[in-house]
């Protein structure tokens, strides 16, 4: 949560800034800011609101330089104002800083810079940095970087930090634990950022920054320092995201540019991993014996890569005969969970960053457990916590709402059920071939399912402003009503509940009255007759419903007010499909009622605090 950058180079800093922002303002939005050194002073603007805001107040104000940081804020310490927006400064007014993370000790800290005399402007936790950096500059610290190093020794909790400082007007400093920072390597300069995204249009050339390592940065010079303060050398990765895949390209958001994205992120997912019956996952580095031992797998995620461990489960399960259990990373983490060295936990994760799903991967290894990791960004933290990584291959995700990132997680967790399967020997060779023709056949389906959306827009007219939204779905159908759920009430504001079909007598019911949309998913599979029954009794009792059916599968047609078909496939792959039009239903549910689908309300795309 919230986004940095920063510049140093020939160009005017104020603009590469602002654009480096405007491309992480999904990581926070509700104030923003920059520092701009120039001529031995620092100028900084700062405003409340999203970035538009900042970007009017640069208009007015001279920025002009080539040296700044610049910051996104998604609150923790304080609300949204203009004094609490980064970056901050110490007492002096020569130095400014943002910060990512939390800084746990912030509260004894700052009554304790309090005592010795300094003045704080802010309720964050980050303006006790300034301070700290500014006593180390003023005690003893005969550099910049050697002031963040040591005031960074006093910090409990997570940061990025890059500071500017008018005594050392050409560089920026910078220094992390536990939060995202990345360097770019460019031509006119060099970048810092806390996602990749932010100075894609200047240079794709990448170098991740490590825990405890501080980096210097001038316009033509890039010093990293690992912890114990020896200067060394980190090779840079050429990343293949475009720039045009984070912008918009046409579309009116985010959210849906990337729903259209789909067929193409799903085939880069899944591209070169088959070879006649089987996968290939050069990545899981694992013995056949390693394989056989695995006694267990537990899935740890959060929010929506959750529902694509869900499917993951039933998909392993089924087809490899391993028990799985899942569990929301933030109950997984403090709930003492049964792990030994035949365990394989298995992280999902679009953004890498999230901190729950990070620390239970931190502790299964501690415990002796494996952990393969499902990651979108690369060189994120998970990616390097994990033993074993799978990329998806998504391309960068904008809108705050997980999309096409869901469905590549999909793919991700059928690759590995189908390898664990194969070495396992549980499935043949021929439902091995089945399942990855339909695999292959699926980028297919997902476009032919995106071009017949129609009977969306004509539904949304007839449900938008409705209060209470009820999904169900079973088998596989399930996690597909909770993400759908979860994606009309994250980008609407409307209540909307997921629930297990064959749960709902058990107390959802009594939520249905005349017209409550139940939307259900109701594609063939083997419990379509039992979610069919479910669909009966809402109807017996008023509600309107809404199927995600098999296109031409008239029975079904016939009991649903509204009918979104899905081209028929593997009961077990068809989440891909059935998840798709309800992610447009929320899109244009949300639209039709104003909401910006792109940045919902107190919500952040990476979720970096517990
Ligand atoms: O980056 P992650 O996949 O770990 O994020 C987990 C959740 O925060 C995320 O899926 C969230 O639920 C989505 N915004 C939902 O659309």
């Amino acid at each position: 949560m919230c986004g940095i950058v920063g510049y140093v180079g020939s160009e005017q800093s104020s603009k590469i800034l602002y654009e480096g922002l405007r491309r992480l303002e999904y990581r926070g939005y509700d104030s923003a800011g920059v520092a701009v050194m120039n001529d031995g002073g620092l100028n900084i603007v700062r405003a409340v609101g999203n970035l538009a805001h900042l970007g009017k107040a640069l208009e007015t104000e001279d920025v002009s330089g080539n040296i700044g940081i610049g910051h996104t804020r998604w609150a923790t310490h304080g609300k949204p104002s203009e004094a609490n927006a980064h970056p901050h400064q110490d007492c002096t007014g020569n130095l400014a800083i943002v910060h990512n993370g939390i800084i746990e000790n912030f509260a004894e800290l700052r009554e304790e810079l309090s005592g010795r005399g300094h003045d704080f402007h802010s309720e964050t936790d980050t303006e006790v940095i300034a301070h700290l950096i500014e006593e180390q500059m003023t005690n003893g610290c005969d550099s910049l970087p050697s002031a963040v190093r040591e005031a960074s020794k006093s910090l409990d909790g997570t940061y990025a930090i890059a500071a500017v400082c008018t005594d050392d007007p050409d560089h920026i400093v910078a220094a992390r634990r536990d939060s995202p920072l990345v360097i770019g390597v460019g031509e006119t300069g060099n970048f810092l950022a806390s996602g990749i995204p932010a100075f894609l249009a200047h240079t794709r050339e990448v170098i991740n920054i490590e825990n405890g390592d501080v980096v210097i940065l001038s316009a033509d010079s890039i010093t990293i320092l690992d912890e114990n303060d020896n200067s060394i050398t980190r090779e840079s990765e050429t990343v293949d995201w475009d720039v045009a895949a984070a912008e918009k390209g046409g579309y009116d958001d985010f959210m849906l540019k990337e729903i259209f994205e789909q067929p193409e992120a799903f085939r880069n997912t899944i591209r070169g991993r088959f070879k006649d019956d089987h996968v290939t996952l050069d990545e899981l580095k694992l013995t056949d014996q390693q394989v056989a031992d695995i006694s267990k797998i537990y899935i740890v995620a959060c929010g929506t890569s959750y529902h694509a461990g869900m499917v993951g489960k039933y998909a392993i399960e089924k087809w490899a005969r391993i028990p799985v259990e899942l569990d929301v990373a933030s109950e997984f983490r403090y709930r003492d969970p049964v792990i030994d060295e035949n365990t394989l936990v298995i992280a999902i994760s679009q953004s890498g960053e999230t901190a729950d799903t990070l620390a239970g991967v931190v502790q299964a290894r501690e415990q002796g457990a494996k952990v393969l990791a499902v990651v979108n960004v690369v060189g994120s933290l998970l990616t390097r916590e994990a033993d074993i990584l799978i990329l998806t291959h998504a391309g960068p995700e904008i809108g705050v709402a997980a999309t096409k990132t869901f469905t590549c997680q999909l793919a991700a967790m059928y690759l590995v059920g189908l390898y664990l399967a194969t070495a396992r020997g549980t499935l043949s060779s021929g439902e091995r071939r089945s399942i990855i023709s339909e695999l292959e056949r699926m980028p297919e389906m997902i476009q032919e399912t995106l071009e017949d959306h129609s009977m969306i827009t004509e539904a949304t007219e007839k449900y938008f402003e409705l209060p209470d939204f009820l999904y169900l779905g079973r088998g596989v159908g399930f996690p597909v009503a909770l993400e759908s759920a979860l994606k009309m009430k994250e980008i609407s504001y409307i209540h909307a509940e997921g629930y297990a079909a064959g749960e709902m007598k058990h107390g959802p019911i009594a939520l249905i009255e005349d017209g409550t949309p139940v939307i259900t998913v109701a594609n063939n599979s083997l419990v379509q007759d039992k979610v069919l029954s479910n669909v009966q009794e809402s109807i017996a009792r008023g509600a309107s419903i809404v199927i995600v059916g098999t296109r031409g599968d008239k029975t079904t047609m016939g009991q649903a007010d509204d009918f979104f078909p899905v081209p028929e496939c593997d009961e077990i792959l068809s989440p891909v499909l059935t998840t798709i039009p309800l992610q447009l239903f929320s899109y244009h549910v949300a639209k039709r009622r104003g909401c910006n689908v792109d940045q919902p309300r107190n919500l952040a795309k990476s979720v970096t605090v517990e």
